[in-house]
């Protein structure tokens, strides 16, 4: 395909400045409206534990889930790179396991790329799969797969001693051979210094202006997933709203007998020469 966005285009994005612009996406037909919208990377992230299955958060979602979302994802062959999100404890537990767990997300999902969360502790994990072949978008700050380590969603990195850590972190996951890296729900000081410190493109979500690219949950700035949202996401659309008065007026009408009228019925004249 003509201008397929791969892992090499994102890096050379990083080189000339332009910036990164990525969305979540988790079905065939908001992928294909996305990818002509003139999106670079299309995350099939874990976030469709909530936004699909209404799960209370990531940690339930599994490898069967993301690999069939990812398919549907896939199917619509964008144009953007596809990355499928490594779900809890599928990369955790040996090295082994995110291995095999990487290549089902390529093989069986379709997906380009492959993210997981975490620091320096998952460098083995990284080159394992880049070795296999898989490139890989590391992600740091406020991981929500560390939620309850946490103690509930947090601002990472607003001490010295943090954030010296996360830039750490961020040059160990570019070493391990991530070509891109998700910053999280930090301070915009702080993205912007990791941001300096590395030649792979930083991502941000919640992280300010200063990131080489942005993401955010499609359903979140369409304005369909209406639970009280983060500072961080604009709402570009209220479709949550649009949705409701458009069902509701399709709802009145059929009680009130309004529709179907015969407009949208069949006849058994023929008319017109169409039956
Ligand atoms: O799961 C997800 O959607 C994510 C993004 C918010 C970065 O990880």
């Amino acid at each position: 395909m003509k201008n397929k966005v791969t892992r090499n285009t994102l890096l050379r994005m990083k080189k000339t400045g332009e910036k990164v612009a990525a969305i979540t996406s988790y079905d065939y037909l908001c992928t294909r409206m996305i990818d002509q919208a003139g999106i670079d990377l299309i995350l099939v992230g874990d976030s469709l534990g909530m936004v699909m299955m209404g799960y209370e958060n990531t940690l339930p979602v599994t490898m069967e889930e993301i690999i069939h979302h990812c398919k549907a994802v896939s199917r619509a062959r964008p144009r953007a790179i596809v990355v499928g999100d490594m779900p809890f404890m599928s990369y955790q537990a040996s090295v082994e396991d995110a291995v095999r767990n990487a290549g089902r997300l390529v093989k069986e999902g379709g997906v380009e790329s492959v993210k997981l969360e975490g620091g320096r502790r998952y460098v083995p994990v990284i080159e394992a799969i880049v070795e296999a072949s898989i490139p890989v978008v590391g992600h740091l700050g406020l991981t929500p797969q560390s939620l309850h380590q946490f103690g509930g969603y947090r601002v990472q990195g607003k001490d010295p001693e943090s954030a010296d850590r996360l830039v750490e972190d961020a040059g160990a996951l570019e070493r391990a051979g991530c070509y891109a890296v998700v910053l999280e729900g930090i301070p915009w000081q702080l993205a912007r210094t990791i941001t300096e410190a590395v030649s792979i493109p930083t991502i941000g979500i919640g992280a300010g202006p200063h990131c080489d690219g942005q993401v955010l949950v499609l359903h979140d700035m369409l304005g369909i997933f209406e639970e009280p949202l983060p500072k961080f996401v604009k709402c570009y659309e209220r479709i949550g709203e649009r949705i409701r008065e458009a069902v509701a007026a399709y709802a009145k009408e059929v009680k009130e007998g309004r529709f179907p009228g015969l407009e949208h019925s069949y006849s058994s004249e023929r008319q017109d020469g169409r039956e």
